[in-house]
């Protein structure tokens, strides 16, 4: 019978069971759900609200339960429902009356409500030590890289030269935010719900603190119809996770690029490439189009969760069980992207001298060209115009700025002098832009230093 049969004449029927049961996903918060049932009994006890020494048996053989299911021998029975009922099925099978003195205060709504926001607080801590590690790998690469001469791009088009380094603290940048974003979360989450009951608390002197305090939560839900209702943190970290995804994807696509033939940026590590079944020659960035890929699923649940608790009413729904299997997907491909891509960075090899010569072609520095010619005296827009005029004629010319000759720069532009060449070099391109923020090698290294201070602070 079910631990619920009372009221009920029948079993359900195997379809149901089957259809309502959780416990083939849940299963994995066994650990929270136990964690969770030993301070709860722990505090049943202390208040007198059962035996001391009943819950003391309860919490050792709750223990006991742990370290059998760790050692792979517990079976989950798809008709005890979910992890919760079969955590406590096991314990009435072993303990007897004891046992069923455990859920006494307390209902599987506030019950799976602690569990879950103590398994995306472990699992949100995983993801941010992956974070930092991600972090850090830039942080080497950058280091490497402060003079690596590149061309920045706008459209996909080449725009300005700046530096490898630079290009790849933006995205030290963005996962910083996400960082921020995940330990913001963090704090939403870390609220124990423990008390709201099924929905409307309990008459039990139950002692709230003490519980939330034992499991390292900052503080009591204050409202029992939200304490068993709310998933907004489920959602707010589907989105976190997303983001990671999106700019996982989008620095994806870049190492994609960068790999191609065309673009010979990058070479990745055999390690973190793969063949093609059929082309010999072939040396695909399977990695980087996964995690690109993968980006999609994180997505989806997204939708997916915000989907699902747009039309329930207060408070628990059976519908909110739908949250687990989606957040969990989402968590577990977060978790499988950010070592792989952060190994996948490390061990890629920089082309520096196609990076270089990348910036070199594609006038790059003509923005310069404008600026020198501002810089001795001429309204920008006609600077603007004597440069374009010039790029049009090393286009039909097929030569860059830099290799005209002053004689040839004289017919476009009375202003050139002979620093003009060392005035739209890439260096001095690159270096002149050393406002904070700018690509200048100063300036970039300032900023390495500085986020390396924050990553260990
Ligand atoms: N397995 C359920 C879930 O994940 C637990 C709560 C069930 N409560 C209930 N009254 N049916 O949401």
């Amino acid at each position: 019978m079910k631990l619920w049969g009372g009221r009920f004449s029948k079993s359900t029927d195997a379809l149901v069971d089957d259809f309502n049961s959780s416990v083939r996903f849940d299963a994995r918060m066994y650990r929270q759900d136990i964690e969770g049932s030993c301070a709860h009994a722990e505090m049943l006890g202390r208040q007198g609200i059962i035996p001391q020494e009943d819950a003391n048996l309860i919490v050792k053989t709750l223990g006991e339960i742990l370290h059998d299911i760790e050692d792979g021998k517990v079976d989950f029975a798809t008709d005890a429902e979910d992890i919760h009922m079969n955590v406590e099925t096991i314990l009435i099978s072993r303990i007897g009356d004891v046992g069923k003195k455990l859920h006494t205060g307390r209902s599987r709504n506030d019950q799976v409500a602690l569990d879950i926001r103590m398994y995306l607080r472990s699992e949100t801590d995983e993801i941010l030590k992956q974070l930092t590690e991600l972090k850090t790998t830039l942080l080497d690469i950058a280091e490497e890289n402060v003079e690596t001469v590149m061309p920045g791009y706008t459209h996909l088009q080449k725009a300005q030269p700046i530096t490898f380094a630079h290009h790849v603290m933006a995205y030290f940048e963005m996962f910083s935010r996400d960082g921020e974003r995940l330990a913001d979360c963090r704090r939403r989450m870390n609220v124990m719900p423990l008390g709201s009951g099924a929905l409307a608390g309990t008459t039990y002197d139950l002692d709230r603190e003490f519980v939330a305090q034992k499991l390292g939560f900052d503080r009591v839900t204050l409202n029992s119809l939200d304490g068993v209702s709310d998933r907004d943190f489920v959602l707010e970290l589907a989105f976190d996770l997303s983001l990671i995804m999106m700019h996982l994807s989008r620095f994806s696509e870049e190492i994609i690029l960068w790999s191609s033939n065309e673009f010979g940026f990058v070479e990745l590590d055999d390690a973190y490439s793969t063949g093609s079944s059929i082309m010999p020659q072939k040396k695909n960035p399977d990695v980087a189009e996964l995690a690109r890929g993968k980006t999609g699923r994180v997505y989806g649940s997204l939708i997916g969760l915000l989907t699902v608790m747009k039309g329930i009413p207060l408070a628990y729904n059976k519908d909110m069980q739908e949250d687990k299997e989606q957040i969990f997907d989402s968590v577990d491909t977060v978790k499988m992207c950010l070592p792989v891509f952060s190994k996948m960075l490390a061990t890629m090899k920089i082309n520096k001298e196609n990076m270089r010569s990348g910036a070199a072609r594609g006038f790059t520095n003509a923005t310069d060209v404008a600026d020198y010619l501002v810089k001795h005296g001429l309204p920008f827009r006609d600077a603007h115009a004597v440069s374009g005029r010039m790029v049009a004629y090393c286009i039909s010319n097929n030569t860059v700025i830099e290799d005209l000759s002053l004689d040839e720069l004289h017919s476009f532009s009375p202003l050139f002098e002979e620093d003009i060449y060392e005035a739209i070099s890439l260096e001095t391109c690159v270096n002149q832009r050393k406002l904070i923020g700018g690509p200048a090698a100063d300036t970039v290294r300032r900023a390495i230093a500085l986020c390396r201070e924050r990553l260990s602070g």
